[in-house]
């Protein structure tokens, strides 16, 4: 018997997510993947491990819809961003990726088309061909900008990374209502990194009702390994996706742990004060190099722009033998850049550091 004929036919064609290259050893500076500098605050530490504490807490099945949680993101996490305030237009997912996937299954027929950006968040490419839609993907400008062309595309589903990835730049509101008002399907904007911008479009839902706004606790919070993502929708959407996702998709730890940053939110923004502060340091640090230069962020991240090829690959190797690990997308129009997450202030000096060494060799 041949077990491949069994499996779906689509999924011959089907290439998953690249995860990127962790660090399998101690004493890397670990700068290619976007997570957050810090780890959580001791206050959050403290109330995951009273929870673990609990003997009767983990042989009970956590609440389907985390109403708790849904309630503390509408009335203490986003009270001040004049949103959505009923908790039916709140979904809870295992990290945002599974708000996507859940997404996808709302809306998308086999043969429906989806409408992506190059470059962006690699997944909705892998999300549209897990479940078969036709992929209508868009270039942006050189500049990252949304081109002309995409204010009269058709389709189900359009994906915006605002901050996107990996440039790092959000887009504004003007351009988010525009698109929303002439596209014939759902947009979604893509929040994660959002709370290191000053921009956000959460305000826009109110009057827009083919908008669905995600976002994430893995960035902000620190909290990438306990998966809590979430998304701001009309009540009908999100009613919808909250019928289609597993039953228990998210975990009462997580839940739970999710709703101590809530709580304690004014002091983790502090720390993520000195993240914005330190892409600053850096972005000027760099643009001070000839043939250097850093495109504006509002993301935990930096894109680096070197004048050729080469000279990139140098960098990303020679700075891999220094243990410092940064990331470099071998695709199309992408070449000559590098893209630098922000680290510690320490991990950061050390980055310095090791790009001036590097810089003495080849600029
Ligand atoms: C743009 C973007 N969206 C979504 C995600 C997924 O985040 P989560 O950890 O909440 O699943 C990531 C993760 O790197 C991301 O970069």
């Amino acid at each position: 018997m041949e077990i491949e004929k069994l499996f779906r036919e689509h999924l011959q064609k089907f290439t998953s997510y690249e995860t990127e290259e962790h660090a399998e050893t101690e004493g890397w500076i670990q700068l290619n993947i976007n997570e957050n500098a810090y780890p959580p605050i001791k206050e959050i530490l403290e109330d995951i491990n009273s929870a673990l504490k609990d003997e009767s807490l983990l042989k009970k099945y956590p609440d389907p819809f985390a109403l708790e949680l849904r309630k503390a993101i509408l009335n203490q996490l986003l009270r001040d961003k004049d949103t959505l305030t009923n908790r039916n237009t709140v979904f809870i997912g295992n990290g945002s990726d599974e708000v996507l996937d859940t997404i996808f299954k709302v809306f998308v027929n086999p043969g429906d088309e989806v409408i992506i950006f190059y470059p962006s968040f690699s997944m909705y490419r892998v999300l549209a061909n897990l479940y078969d839609a036709k992929i209508n993907e868009i270039k942006l400008n050189d500049d990252f900008s949304i081109p002309d062309s995409a204010y009269n595309q058709k389709g189900k589903l359009m994906f915006i990374n605002s901050p996107n990835d990996p440039n790092g730049k959000s887009f504004d509101n003007n351009t988010i209502l525009k698109i929303c008002s002439q596209f014939p399907g759902i947009v979604v904007i893509d929040e994660a990194y959002a709370d290191f911008s000053e921009t956000t479009c959460l305000s826009l839902l109110k009057d827009v009702k083919n908008l669905i706004v995600c976002r994430s606790f893995s960035k902000t919070f620190s909290m990438a390994s306990l998966r809590i993502g979430y998304a701001l929708a009309d009540a009908l959407i999100i009613k919808e996706m909250n019928r289609v996702k597993l039953p228990y998709n998210t975990n009462y730890i997580a839940q739970l742990a999710a709703i101590s940053c809530i709580r304690h939110r004014n002091k983790v923004y502090e720390q993520n004060n000195k993240i914005i502060a330190e892409r600053k340091r850096l972005s000027e640090k760099l643009n001070g190099y000839n043939g250097i230069s850093v495109l504006p962020s509002d993301a935990n991240f930096i894109f680096v722009k070197f004048d050729d090829k080469s000279t990139t690959l140098k960098f990303l190797w020679d700075l891999k033998d220094l243990k410092i690990m940064v990331r470099h997308f071998s695709k199309p129009g992408l070449y000559n850049y590098l893209r630098v997450t922000i680290g510690t202030k320490d991990e950061n000096d050390q980055f310095i550091d090791a790009f001036n060494s590097i810089a003495e060799k080849y600029l």
